[in-house]
Order: C-alpha cells, then sequence, then structure tokens
C-alpha cells in the first residue's frame, strides 16, 4: 500500500462522514485516498485556522454544505458575507472541474437553504434578540469591557434584580435599575447588596452608553431568539455580521449565550450517529481577546458539556494559537491550512502548533504547514472509534454552492420572506424594570441577600466584592423563592418553559 492510501485507510468510516477532500503525499494527489470527517464525532468539537486567504471560509462551507445535506442544522457566522452563496448554487468552471476530479468528488451545482439572521435591527438578516436579564452579569460585563472588579459589581446589580423578579429586559431596564441602587430612595437596597460604590456604578453606566451608541439598545430586547429556531432538519442559519468591528464582543458574547441556550435547552444525548448540530465560531480570537478568567472558564466548560447534548462547535480563526490550551486540547478535529512564517513570533506559532499533531512519517509538518496550497489543509479528526486519524496533507473538495457573496440587497429581500421574519421583525416592549422603577412599584423582597463579608477592611469592599466565594453565590443564585430568576452556564438565565 502506498502513502496515500496508508493514510486513508485511516480514515475510513462505517456511518456517514463529511468528505474533506483527497490526500497529497510528495506533491500528488490522490483521488482515491479520501479524507472525511465521520458525523458520529463531529460532536468532539474542531479548529479550522490558516493564515488570510489560505481556504478558511471556504472549508467552512464546504462543511456546512454536507452537514446540510445529510439533515444536521448548522449555524455560521457569516463575517464577511462571503458564506451567504451558501444559498446559490455554484458556478461550474475548470478550476472547479479540475477540483472535482482531483479530490474523488462528482460536483454538481447545489443551493442549501439558508436563513439569514442579524444581530439587533441594524442588519440585513432576520432581526434577533436576547434580554439583558438572560444575557446575565459575565456576558454583559464582556461586552461593555468590565474588568473584574466592576463584573462583580454587575453580579450584584443583577442579583438584587433577580431576586425581586425584576425582569431587565433591555439596556434602559439596567440603566433604571443602577440610577435607582445609586439614587438617595435606592439607598438602603444599596447596603442591603453589601454595598456597591457609586463610582463604579457610574462606569458601568458610562459603559453602559457607549454599548447603546454602537447599537447595542437595538439588540437586547424581546422577542428573543428561540433556539428551537435554529434546529430545524438541514437548516443553515447565518449570523450575517458585517459591521463587526464596530461590535466585535458583543458578536462573540452573543454565540456564548447562543451555546449556553442550547446546554439548558437541549436534552442529554448521549452518542448519536450524527450531531443535532454543528456551531461554528469564525473570528474564535475576538472571543478570547480581553476576556476575562471568569469568562474563559466559563468558555471552556461550556464547549466541555456541550458534547453531552449531540452539538459540535468548531472553531475558526488565524493561528492556533489565538485559543487557550484547555479549549484547544478539547478540540478533536484539526483543519489547519496554511501558515505564514516571517517573523519571529509567527515561528513560534508554527512550532506550537506542530507539536498539537499526532506524529507523522509521511511529512515534515513544519515544511508542509508553511508551503501548503489555497484550499489545502493538514488534517487529522477523530476516528469513530475515537482514536486520532493519520496526518493528511488534504487538498479539499470545492464547495458546491457560490463560492462568495449573494449581496446585501439579495440576503435582506431573502430576510424580509423569511418564516422567521413574523416573529421577530418587530421589537416588544412589555414592562420592566424600567417601568416598574420608574412608577416606583419594586417591592422589597424578603429573600436571603448575598453574603455579607465577614471583616469589611475600610476601603476593602471591592476587594470583598471580587472574592471567590461572593463570586460563586452570584452566580450559583439558586433560591427556593419561585419568582427569582436562576441562572447557569455563563451565569445565563435559565427560562422555566
Ligand atoms: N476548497 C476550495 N476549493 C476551491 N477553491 C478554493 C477552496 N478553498 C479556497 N479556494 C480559493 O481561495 C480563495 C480564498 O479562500 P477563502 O476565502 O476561503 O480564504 P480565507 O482563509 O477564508 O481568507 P480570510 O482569512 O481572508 O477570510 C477562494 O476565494 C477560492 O478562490
Ligand atoms: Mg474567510
Amino acid at each position: 500500500m502506498n502513502a496515500a492510501q496508508e493514510i486513508a485507510a485511516g480514515y475510513a468510516t462505517s456511518g456517514r462522514a463529511v468528505e474533506l477532500g483527497a490526500v497529497v503525499v510528495d506533491g500528488q494527489v490522490d483521488a482515491t485516498a479520501l479524507v472525511r470527517l465521520p458525523l458520529a464525532t463531529l460532536n468532539r468539537h474542531g479548529l479550522i485556522a490558516g493564515a488570510t486567504g489560505t481556504g478558511k471560509t471556504k472549508t467552512l462551507q464546504l462543511i456546512a454544505e454536507q452537514l446540510s445535506a445529510a439533515g444536521v442544522p448548522v449555524l455560521l457566522a457569516d463575517i464577511k458575507g462571503d458564506l451567504s452563496g451558501l444559498a446559490r448554487a455554484g458556478e461550474p468552471s475548470d478550476r472547479t472541474a479540475t477540483r472535482a476530479a482531483e479530490t474523488g468528488d462528482d460536483w454538481q451545482p447545489t443551493a442549501f437553504p439558508v436563513r439569514s439572521l442579524s444581530l439587533g435591527t441594524g442588519g440585513p438578516g432576520v432581526p434577533v434578540r436576547a434580554t439583558v436579564t438572560s444575557f446575565g452579569p459575565i456576558l454583559l460585563a464582556k461586552v461593555l469591557g468590565l474588568n473584574d472588579t466592576q463584573e462583580s459589581t454587575l453580579g450584584l446589580i443583577f442579583h438584587w434584580a433577580d431576586a425581586r423578579g425584576l425582569a431587565l429586559l433591555d439596556t434602559k431596564d439596567l440603566r433604571a435599575v443602577i440610577t435607582h441602587l445609586t439614587s438617595d430612595e435606592g439607598k438602603e437596597d444599596l447596603r442591603s447588596l453589601g454595598g456597591v460604590s457609586a463610582a463604579t456604578a457610574g462606569v458601568i453606566l458610562r459603559a453602559l452608553s457607549n454599548l447603546e451608541a454602537q447599537g447595542g439598545d437595538e439588540f437586547f430586547g424581546e422577542p428573543e431568539l428561540e433556539v428551537a429556531d435554529l434546529m430545524r432538519t438541514g437548516q443553515v442559519t447565518l449570523l450575517e455580521v458585517a459591521d463587526l468591528q464596530s461590535r466585535p464582543a458583543l458578536f462573540s458574547t452573543f454565540l456564548m449565550w447562543l451555546l449556553a441556550e442550547l446546554f439548558h435547552e437541549l436534552p442529554e444525548a448521549g452518542d448519536l450517529d450524527a450531531p443535532k448540530l454543528v456551531f461554528v465560531l469564525d473570528e474564535a480570537h475576538l472571543l478570547f481577546k480581553d476576556a476575562s478568567k471568569a469568562f474563559l472558564g466559563q468558555i471552556e466548560q461550556t464547549v466541555k458539556l456541550i458534547r453531552s447534548k449531540g452539538v459540535g462547535v468548531f472553531f475558526c480563526t488565524q493561528l492556533p494559537t489565538d485559543i487557550p490550551n484547555a479549549v484547544l486540547s478539547q478540540l478533536g478535529a484539526r483543519v489547519q491550512h496554511a501558515l505564514r512564517a516571517f517573523t519571529p513570533e509567527d515561528q513560534k506559532a508554527l512550532s506550537q502548533t506542530v507539536k498539537t499533531y499526532p506524529t507523522t512519517p509521511h511529512y515534515d509538518l513544519g515544511k508542509a504547514l508553511t508551503t501548503l496550497g489555497i484550499g489545502e489543509a493538514i488534517v487529522t479528526v477523530l476516528s469513530e472509534r475515537g482514536a486520532p486519524t493519520p496526518v493528511a496533507w488534504t487538498r479539499l473538495r470545492a464547495p458546491r454552492s457560490l463560492m462568495g457573496t449573494i449581496g446585501m440587497d439579495a440576503i435582506r429581500d431573502a430576510a424580509n420572506s423569511s418564516d422567521l421574519h413574523g416573529k421577530y421583525a418587530e421589537t416588544i416592549d412589555r414592562e420592566s424594570a424600567y417601568e416598574k422603577l420608574t412608577a416606583k412599584v419594586v417591592e422589597p423582597a424578603p429573600e436571603p441577600e448575598a453574603p455579607k463579608p465577614e471583616k469589611q477592611e475600610p476601603g476593602g469592599l471591592e476587594k470583598v466584592l471580587a472574592s471567590a466565594p461572593v463570586k460563586s453565590f452570584l452566580r450559583s443564585a439558586a433560591s427556593a423563592l419561585g419568582r427569582e430568576i436562576t441562572r447557569g452556564l455563563f451565569g445565563t438565565a435559565k427560562k422555566r418553559r
């Protein structure tokens, strides 16, 4: 058996799989040596990485197409609009024909069922929203760019509102609560919290104003996105984030909110033949940039736990080193496109990447990773038995749908005629904290308050708020009180449906 066939033998599956492409050895592609990603191990997650222009987005497109065809729903962030081409059949060309022949693919132009969503009402897709209450303090702190101490304070503020069943639906609700707590009438309430400094509250209010100015106010509110709307058989859902540059933190935390929602809503699934949903986190570096310890810890937990719900998560980023080791080590599939090796930092990232691969007698990985062609990648996945497959230099198949965008107008037209339009297009403003506090109908809540620090050093309050026991109390605030809002992963609110 030659090397290409030997490698491909490690990719044989008995169940269904995503066909990624064909093995390349010594520059020669073998169209009969297939590299595939078993559907049964997709809930063991994956990484798609590579320098700009090396083929990451086309790889995502290719994987999404085959999942859709296999009936698996997929959610992808469409950062530059170029995944919108999934909705249209691809255009045959000589290049596509050549690639199809090289990768053992009977390529047919194919369109896939796509629904486009946007964060808030400003984008081209169907607007989606989440409430401030449901987002919770940890995710909101990330969006607001708060430090650990400010994050703890925000946690106390949420706790106060949660305990009173005060719904924080939109940003003006949160503003009303903070304003109340720092007002003369709110003094008692503030004291009951163990104290929140007016200075810190002021910082949070200012951060909230910035968020509102960046359009955050049209994202937070109702109707809140229901995860059931992402789960339709074979449905591809694109989150259109053309304006990513203006609010990167909102985008990345929204995706974590969605994952936490999925975790709360989906039943335990055990091992499945195919995942219930595959979730693709593009521009994953944004998620980890400036992230607090608590936030990072929660990502790690979520990725670990979501697997048992039959959800696969794929991170997509330029460098694998963008992703913390605790998360990276949980990603079973690797599709590594070419890396650059210009600077000493590049070199370091390269050698670190090489170390994360199983050893291979067939390739010099350091060299391979810098000489891969466009639309080629170094692949290793988990076999159906859960063992890493042999390292394969893979020429990837070409997507069957349109490579490139269908244009903003077409995305907008499709969204306006989407079956989700009626449900989500209009913002609802029902009675919430803002209305209640404005009408001064808040009642005191007879429930256990945040534990008071035993020894309170003068001026050491902020430190106490940031202390581990207080934090964990805030995050696991489960109460005997029926009306209290309870929080789970990421401190997102658990709903009773
Ligand atoms: N599997 C493939 N089949 C055919 N052509 C491909 C494939 N992958 C990449 N290409 C070609 O390479 C170009 C760049 O690919 P792609 O847009 O996926 O890069 P990228 O890594 O996502 O870049 P960026 O980081 O800039 O988003 C494509 O427009 C296409 O012409
Ligand atoms: Mg791309």
